[in-house]
């Protein structure tokens, strides 16, 4: 079955049909790109806790000694946060959306489920964080958006709002895919210790900041960005809910 064609005026904001597919092709490299980082660091993560490896940096082993003084902790923060990744783009994908419903409906609730423990096991590593009272700052701050932002999608889907739904989940996943954004920036902390003398307490906890607020205001910007048109809102708005298509709210050629 072809994804219906959607006439312009019903395009979101920001929308051209000549624009969309090229900028649509670089959001999905930019996510998945993010999602392998995201993946890897899990992998990292599993492999220093099953193999401790006694033959590191002193800063790199300090790290690895943290999270294997709480191996439960960590293993129930990443092992869902890992399943969570691997999920999360398959429900940005519209043919998935439109061909089989009950599937993106059920990667749903799993999503949601598996949100409600990553949000509440980041809570409980706060504990003991690495990068000190910035890192809380950070984590407090970014993980409430997150559960917010999680428990207010799922809402706005009870209720079929669907393009607030949209917004939401991006809003939420983008806190998730900060995690990979965060990094690349702990690696150019890392690299350049022995110059700047910044320990991972010092750096972790502004890494931190940096990596979710550059992905969620990107995040924000492009929700922003795509909204829907006024007429297409009026048009949608006038029909009853449950006749509301799901496509017809969120169409957009690749999903995001
Ligand atoms: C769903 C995507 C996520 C992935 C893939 C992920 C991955 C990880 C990994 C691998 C670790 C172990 C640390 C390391 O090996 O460097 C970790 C720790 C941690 N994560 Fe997540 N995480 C995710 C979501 C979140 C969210 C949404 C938050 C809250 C905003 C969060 C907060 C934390 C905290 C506080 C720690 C402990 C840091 C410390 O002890 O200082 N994570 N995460």
């Amino acid at each position: 079955m072809s994804v219906p064609t959607i006439p312009e005026t019903m395009l979101p904001i920001g929308i051209s049909p000549r624009s969309s597919r090229r900028t649509h092709r670089i959001l999905w490299a930019g996510m998945l790109s993010l999602c392998a980082i995201a993946v890897a660091a899990v992998v990292h993560r599993l492999v220093a806790l099953a193999y401790p490896s006694h033959d590191l940096p002193a800063q790199v082993a300090a790290l690895d000694a943290a999270f294997a003084r709480r191996p439960v902790l960590t293993l129930i923060h990443i092992v869902p946060a890992m399943f969570f990744i691997i999920f999360v783009p398959l429900q940005f994908s519209a043919t998935l959306r439109t061909r089989h419903p009950d599937v993106h409906r059920w990667i749903g609730r799993f999503l949601m489920t598996l949100s409600v423990v990553i949000g509440l096991s980041a809570l409980w590593l706060l504990r003991d964080p690495i990068g000190g009272n910035t890192e809380v700052t950070a984590i407090l701050f970014f993980d409430g958006l997150f559960l917010l932002a999680m428990a207010k999608a799922f809402f706005h889907i009870r209720r079929r709002e669907v393009a607030l739904h949209r917004e939401w989940v991006m809003r939420g996943v983008s806190v998730a895919l900060g995690v990979a954004t965060v990094r690349p920036i702990i690696g150019v902390f890392f690299a350049t210790n022995s110059l700047s003398g910044l320990t991972p307490h010092d750096f972790f906890g502004v890494a931190f900041w940096i990596g979710f607020t550059l992905t969620y205001l990107f995040a924000e910007l492009w929700s922003r960005h795509t909204r829907l048109r006024p007429e297409a809102r009026r048009q949608l708005g006038s029909l009853p809910n449950r006749r509301i298509d799901f496509e017809a709210q969120t169409h957009r050629p690749s999903g995001i």
